[in-house]
């Protein structure tokens, strides 16, 4: 049988496509942020069966649009673009393709970490200045240091790995895991207190949701060690952007690592961008050749085991209610 698919932005996988065009599927590739209305009238025109959801805001309205919508696949983990509550109130499954670019996240806050760590833009600013610090500079190592995660699934534990291999002390809040789930080689902590005002790191790998936006706040800051170093490649918010720009002007916070806004894209003159022991990047954390073959791919195979009603990893559902029954 053949589906109508709309991409919500173009650029897709060139391997998440031609898989696409072997399931015969007729695809319509809306421009990147395109309004809930041009989303809505493309999907309402094609009567789509499902949305490969890229960028732009999947509400209810979009929901609302084709009567044969079925699925809502988003490559990556994050759904907070896409309306799920409405979605399942409707039977339209969610998914996503959970830990395909957590390796790629990893590595990038491990990146800003070192970065932010060994004050790499402000050596690099100072030496192509003509400056020459060699004589008074001394860095620090990473090696020992402690480092507190906020999230401990598929990025958070990817982090871990290689923190690990610094011979990092690792503490980790995540108060929806299991007791069974795999603690090895960290501390479980029942609160981001107990870890707060001792770590030399602190890098967020949680989802944004009511419980956490603001989560490291003026208050959070206040308790960190002075010169202590934080990095999110979560989700704008979960560090409060005004307290954090307060801890960096004062020197609480010795450095950070940003690479998910509050709103994105951020306006030109964010007061972040006046900084120089900030490095930010532009929500690529998770974006590299790898990833993206991978979840271009899961993202196909997850809309055509929906349609096609065929088992998929759970995983990978976001509201497993809207499933059909077996
Ligand atoms: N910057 C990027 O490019 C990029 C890429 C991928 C994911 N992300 C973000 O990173 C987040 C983590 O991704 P992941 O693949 O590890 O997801 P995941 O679902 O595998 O893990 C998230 C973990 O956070 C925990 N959690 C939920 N709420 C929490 C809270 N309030 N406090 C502490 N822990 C909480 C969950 O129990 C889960 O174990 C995603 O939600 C997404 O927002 C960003």
């Amino acid at each position: 049988m053949s589906y109508t698919i709309m991409i919500t932005a173009p650029d897709f996988d060139p391997k998440g496509m031609a898989l696409l065009n072997e399931m015969g599927a007729k695809t319509v590739i809306a421009p990147a942020y395109s309004t809930e209305e041009e989303l809505a009238k493309l999907a309402a025109d094609n009567e789509v069966d499902g949305i490969i959801v890229r960028v732009g805001q999947v509400t209810k309205q979009v929901i609302d649009a084709s009567p044969k919508l079925r699925v809502l696949s988003k490559g990556g983990i994050g759904v907070d673009n896409v309306d799920v509550d409405h979605a399942t109130a409707k039977g339209i499954v969610v998914c996503n393709t959970r830990y395909s670019n957590s390796q790629s996240v990893a590595e990038h806050a491990l990146a800003m970490i070192i970065g932010a760590y060994k004050d790499l833009i402000r050596l690099d600013q100072d030496t192509r200045n003509g400056g020459w610090a060699k004589a008074v500079y001394s860095g620090t190592e990473l090696a020992g240091k402690h480092v507190g995660l906020i999230g401990y699934g598929g990025n958070g534990r990817a982090l871990a790995t290689m923190l690990k291999s610094l011979k990092c002390k690792i503490s980790v809040y995540d108060p929806y895991l299991g007791h069974n789930a795999d603690f090895t080689g960290v501390t479980r902590c029942e609160s981001i207190d107990d870890f707060l005002g001792e770590v030399d790191v602190l890098s967020v790998h949680c989802p944004r949701t009511k419980e956490s936006l603001n989560m490291i706040d003026k208050d959070q800051i206040a308790k960190m060690k002075t010169g202590s170093v934080i990095v999110n490649c979560a989700r704008g918010g979960i560090v409060n952007e005004d307290a954090l720009l307060d801890g960096l002007t004062s020197g609480k916070i010795a450095a950070a690592g940003i690479d998910v806004f509050l709103t994105e894209p951020p306006a030109k003159d964010h007061p972040f961008f006046k900084l120089e022991n900030i490095i930010v990047s532009p929500h690529v954390a998770g974006v590299t050749d790898e990833s993206g073959e991978v979840s271009g791919v899961m993202s196909v195979e997850n809309v055509y085991k929906i349609l096609d009603n065929k088992p998929i990893d759970l995983d990978c559902v976001v509201n497993p209610d809207a499933l059909p029954k077996r």
